[in-house]
């Protein structure tokens, strides 16, 4: 398969990945998991430059989840020195590629050197105009949303809105997403079927696609191969296939 087959009229404006497998990708072949977020990492540089060469507009990676902070101290520490390596790493392709790095979650929970990274990262990529990508660290929508209600009622608590002006947009503004557009396609990789407290809100109507690709083995083909997916299927709305031609 190839570029061609792609209809590059009809790209998804928005994919979100959850990349799950790199724990398996190790002990498939007797390794450390540590080994396998490694692989890992070097998956999400792969496919970043391929969803820029196609010119996908936003791309949102789920990176680490508010869950995630139960796993053994030894992984999350090493998740979290992989990330800084990383960013400072990919800083100069992501500039030259006019990529710009946003992220989501309850950022302030994690290592102060983290923060500090992503600050410099997300601020050097600030002008840039190409793919927009954000990284979903710490990251749980359910706690989006819980924020987002907290939030909304000081403002009617404190007569900033009224209570009645609250609708789809005043969420959508309270939301860590407020800038992005909702998803279009969610990849999930390593065949679970299942959202694992992800984009909640942002996914509705969605097209999903499962693959059992190990995130390791993700790559360009198989994003071409997610599009290709979500290009032949016929977004309703709600409506009658008769009403959309
Ligand atoms: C995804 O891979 C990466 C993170 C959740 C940080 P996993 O580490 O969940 O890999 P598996 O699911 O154990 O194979
Ligand atoms: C989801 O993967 C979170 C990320 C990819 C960051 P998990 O491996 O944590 O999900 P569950 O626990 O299997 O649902
Ligand atoms: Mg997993």
């Amino acid at each position: 398969m190839n570029f061609e087959d792609l209809n590059k009229e009809a790209l998804p404006q928005h994919i979100a990945i959850i990349m799950d497998g790199n724990g398996r990708w190790a002990q498939q072949r007797g390794k450390l998991r540590v080994r396998g977020h490694e692989a890992g990492a070097e998956a999400v540089r792969k496919t970043v430059e391929a969803a820029a060469n196609l010119g996908i507009k936003h791309l949102t990676l789920y990176a680490f989840s508010t869950e995630n902070w139960s796993r053994p101290k030894t992984e999350i520490s090493t998740l979290m020195a992989l990330l800084v390596r990383s960013l400072r790493r990919e800083l100069e392709r992501m500039a030259s590629n006019n990529i710009k790095l946003s992220a989501i979650g309850s950022l302030d929970k994690l290592p102060k050197n983290v923060q500090q990274e992503l600050h410099e990262v997300v601020q050097k990529t600030a002008a840039n105009t190409g793919t927009h990508l954000t990284l979903a660290l710490s990251y749980g929508a359910r706690e989006e949303i819980k924020q987002a209600v907290v939030q909304i009622s000081k403002k009617v608590k404190n007569n900033i809105i009224p209570v009645e002006s609250i609708d789809e947009t005043i969420i959508n503004e309270h939301l860590y997403t407020q800038n992005l557009p909702d998803v279009d396609l969610l990849i999930r990789t390593s065949g679970e079927v299942r959202i694992s407290n992800f984009l909640l809100w942002q996914i509705a109507y969605a097209e999903l696609y499962f693959t059992d690709e190990l995130w390791p083995e993700f790559n360009e083909q198989s994003l071409h191969q997610a599009i290709l997916s979500y290009q032949k299927r016929e977004r309703r709305f709600g409506k009658t296939s008769e009403q959309l031609t």
